[in-house]
């Protein structure tokens, strides 16, 4: 969507909290030996007390209110009996409407003992994120943010995820401009617009450069041994810095 009043601008910072708010306190909560079935109960109870509604559920009828994605699986991971492992790599991706307002957030987290990788792979991920953003300003390609991350990617020597992509959202889950890639794709000469609303997601990886769908007809799946990390923000666009409607109380 894009920004239109101050109604919308509060809808979209309130939401963008609420869901910043489930995301953390859920990774927060992990711990070896929980389901994640476990784990996305926790944060469905968090939503339904914000009187928020998952998105994925009321969007797709996803079968949980988060996607809980572990190792191998790099996105769309539905919570079920899978049990949380010491070493696990763990994203968490909260999505949800308040008031006809959505907001998309994610984060990743290593359950210790944590490797040298895995750790350089979060880092890498949140430094893509933290540059993706800073690309993200009224009248610029929307292609420089796929710029940032693959070169903040190939800097750290992790791949990128190239059929997953941030978004616009706002009044719906997924919405215009879709397909903003984690690549630099020069045939994209789309620009981005003053109060348009997007959710910005790298994924990096260790080996895989494509996901593919599991035989649940949910979760992506990286190859065999595939790590990846992701971490996602709501920003509403501006001519300046962008407003990041997710950021934690905690982490920034
Ligand atoms: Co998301
Ligand atoms: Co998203």
């Amino acid at each position: 969507m894009t920004i239109e009043s101050q109604q919308d601008v509060d809808g979209i910072l309130k939401a963008g909290r609420v869901v910043a708010h489930v995301r953390d306190a859920m990774l927060d909560a992990i711990e070896p030996g929980m389901t994640t079935a476990e784990l996305d109960q926790l944060g469905a109870d968090l939503l339904e007390s914000f009187g928020a509604k998952s998105a994925p559920r009321v969007t797709y009828n996803f079968p949980g209110a988060t996607c809980i994605s572990i190792n191998e699986e790099a996105a769309h991971g539905i919570p079920g009996p899978r049990i949380i492992q010491a070493g696990d790599i763990v994203n968490v991706d909260v999505s949800a409407e308040l008031d006809g307002y959505f907001a998309d957030t994610g984060g990743t987290v290593v359950v210790p003992p944590i490797s040298r990788i895995k750790a350089r792979l979060c880092h890498a991920t949140q430094l893509a994120l933290k540059h993706a953003v800073a690309e993200a300003k009224a009248g610029a390609p929307i292609n420089r943010i796929g710029k940032a991350i693959q070169q903040t990617a190939k800097s750290h020597a992790f791949k990128v995820i190239r059929n997953l992509a941030g978004h616009g959202v706002g009044k719906g889950l997924h919405e215009e401009p879709e397909g903003i890639v984690s690549y630099y794709n020069p045939s994209d000469t789309r620009r981005l617009q003053v109060g348009q609303v997007i959710a910005i997601e790298p994924f990096l990886s260790t080996k895989s450069t494509y996901v593919n769908e599991a035989e649940d007809g949910w979760t992506l799946l990286g190859q065999h041994g595939n790590l990846s990390a992701q971490y996602e923000h709501t920003i509403i666009v501006t001519r300046g810095a962008p407003i990041v409607a997710t950021l934690s109380e905690r982490r920034g």
